[in-house]
C-alpha cells in the first residue's frame, strides 16, 4: 500500500475501509438490536410484527428481514405526532417534520446520540464529496423543520468546516454573501443553485472567478445532464447527496468524489433493500424498483422497512465497500402516466438540457381534454438566446418536441417563454402541475 492511500485511509471511518464480511456482520448485529428496540418500545411495531407472525428473534440472517412488514408514510401520519417514538419524550432533543402535500406533516425525533450519529454521517458525506476541515461551507438548504439546513450544518461543523448558515431564500443576499465570503463549498438543492447562478449572472458576476469548488446537491431528483450543466456553469464538482427525514435527513448516502457514480449508502447505519413496488418482493441488486430502508442505530425513531417511494437500483460498492444507489429516476408518486406512457419529470429535464438555447428551468402541466391526457412543457430561453427571432424559436420548439417524442414517446405542446419568465424555486422545485384531478 503506498503512502498516500495509507494517509487517506487514516482519515476515513474504519467501516469505510472494512471488508464486506465485516460490514455484513456489523449490519446483522445492529439489525437485531434495531428490530428488538422497535418491537419492545413502539406499539405500532409490536402489533405489526405480531400480525405478520414474526418476532425479532426470527432474524438469523440479513435475508430474514424480508419476513418483516413494511412501514409507510401513512403509518407515521396515523401515529402523529409522537407515537412512533421508542424513547420517552425527555430523551428527545430535536424534532423535525416534513410537509407532505396533503394533511398532517410527518414528525421525526432524535436523541442526543441520534444527532451525533447524524452529524457523523453528514461529516463523512462531506469528506467523501471532497470537503475537508477548514473549508468555508455556505448552507442554503432551508433551516427549520426541514432536515436539510440543520442536518448539513451539524455535519459541516463536525468535519471542522466554517459554516455560513444562510438558509434558503433572499437570493440577492445569497449572491452578495457568496461574493464577500468566498466559500469553498455550497450545500443547496440543485434547482435553487440554478436560481442563484442566474442571480450571479444578473449581477454581472463570473462564478469561475470564485473560490467555490464544490456543490453538494440533493433533496430532489436531478439528472446527470444537470450535473454537467451545473459543473460547467459554475466551475465546480457537483455531488449528489441523498436522504430523507424518516430515515435521518441528508447524509443517508453521498456520492464519492473519486468515482462520482451515485450516492454510496452509509450501510452501517441504514440498511437498503429494493422491492417490486407492486408485489413487495425483494429484488436482487442491479434491478430497478422501490428503495426501502431499515435504520440500524437510531434510538428515537427506529424505522423498519420504510417504503421511500424512490425508484432506483442498488449497485456494488466502488469507492467504498458499501453499495451505491443509481440516480433516483423519480418517486412512484411523481410518476406521470400520460396516455398510458410512464413519464418522470427527470426524463423531460434531460431532453430540455439537450437543446442549447433552453434554460434548465421548466414546468410540466398535465390536463385532460375529454378522455385524452395532454402534456404541456413550459420552458424558457437562455438570456443569450433571447433574440433568436420567431424562426429560431420555432426551430427550438420543434427540436424539443422531437426529442420528447422520440425518447419518451409522447407528443407534447411546448410553451416557450422569455428568459426568467417561469417561477423559481428556493428549495425543492415543483416541476409538475397536474390539473387532471381538479
Ligand atoms: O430532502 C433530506 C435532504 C436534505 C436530502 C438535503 C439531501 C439534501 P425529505 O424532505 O424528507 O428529506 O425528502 C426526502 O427527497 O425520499 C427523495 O424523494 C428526495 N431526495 C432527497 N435527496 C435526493 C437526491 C430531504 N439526492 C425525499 N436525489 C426523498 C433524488 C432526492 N431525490
Amino acid at each position: 500500500m503506498n503512502h498516500s492511500v495509507t494517509h487517506i485511509k487514516g482519515l476515513l471511518d474504519p467501516i469505510e475501509t472494512a471488508s464486506i464480511d465485516e460490514l455484513r456482520n456489523v449490519q446483522l448485529q445492529r439489525l437485531r438490536w434495531s428490530l428488538m428496540h422497535a418491537y419492545r418500545n413502539v406499539e405500532f411495531y409490536r402489533r405489526a410484527f405480531d400480525e405478520a407472525g414474526v418476532h425479532p428473534d426470527d432474524l438469523k440472517s440479513l435475508d430474514d428481514l424480508a419476513r418483516f412488514p413494511f412501514t409507510m408514510k401513512s403509518d407515521l401520519r396515523d401515529n402523529y405526532p409522537f407515537n412512533m417514538f421508542a424513547v420517552p419524550m425527555r430523551d428527545i432533543v430535536r424534532l423535525h417534520a416534513s410537509s407532505g402535500t396533503t394533511g398532517k406533516p410527518t414528525v421525526v425525533g432524535y436523541t442526543q446520540q441520534d444527532i451525533d450519529t447524524w452529524a457523523d454521517v453528514v461529516a463523512r458525506s462531506l469528506r467523501a464529496a471532497g470537503a475537508h476541515a477548514g473549508d468555508l461551507v455556505h448552507v442554503a438548504y432551508g433551516y427549520g423543520l426541514f432536515t436539510g439546513g440543520l442536518g448539513a450544518h451539524y455535519g459541516a461543523e463536525r468535519l471542522g468546516c466554517t459554516v455560513i448558515p444562510m438558509s434558503g431564500g433572499q437570493t440577492e443576499k445569497q449572491v452578495q454573501l457568496i461574493r464577500d465570503f468566498n466559500p469553498d463549498a455550497i450545500m443547496v438543492t440543485p434547482s435553487y443553485m440554478l436560481n442563484i447562478a442566474d442571480e450571479m449572472e444578473r449581477q454581472g458576476m463570473d462564478p469561475h472567478q470564485l473560490k467555490l469548488r464544490l456543490g453538494i446537491f440533493g433533496a430532489e431528483p436531478w439528472t446527470g445532464t444537470m450535473r454537467t450543466e451545473l459543473e460547467n456553469r459554475l466551475g465546480i464538482d457537483a455531488m449528489d447527496i441523498y436522504g430523507l427525514s424518516e430515515v435521518m435527513g441528508p447524509g443517508v448516502g453521498m456520492e464519492c468524489i473519486d468515482t462520482k457514480d451515485g450516492p454510496t449508502i452509509w450501510e452501517d447505519h441504514f440498511y437498503p433493500e429494493i422491492i417490486d413496488p407492486i408485489s413487495g418482493e425483494v429484488l436482487p441488486d442491479g434491478q430497478y424498483g422501490e428503495l426501502v430502508f431499515t435504520s440500524l442505530s437510531k434510538e428515537a425513531l427506529p424505522i423498519i422497512r420504510y417504503r421511500t417511494r424512490d425508484l432506483t437500483r442498488l449497485l456494488p460498492g466502488s469507492a467504498r465497500p458499501m453499495r451505491r444507489i443509481d440516480k433516483i429516476t423519480g418517486r412512484s408518486d411523481d410518476m406521470l402516466i400520460i396516455r398510458g406512457v410512464n413519464v418522470f419529470p427527470t426524463q423531460i429535464e434531460e431532453q430540455i438540457l439537450r437543446v442549447s438555447e433552453l434554460a434548465p428551468h421548466y414546468e410540466i402541466v398535465v390536463s385532460r381534454n375529454g378522455n385524452l391526457d395532454q402534456m404541456e412543457v413550459r420552458v424558457e430561453l437562455k438570456p443569450n438566446a433571447a433574440s433568436i427571432g420567431s424562426d429560431g424559436e420555432q426551430r427550438v420548439v420543434k427540436e424539443l418536441s422531437h426529442h420528447i417524442k422520440s425518447y419518451i414517446g409522447i407528443s407534447t405542446r411546448i410553451n416557450l417563454g422569455a428568459p426568467c419568465s417561469l417561477p423559481r424555486s428556493e428549495g425543492k422545485a415543483q416541476h409538475v402541475i397536474d390539473l387532471r384531478h381538479h
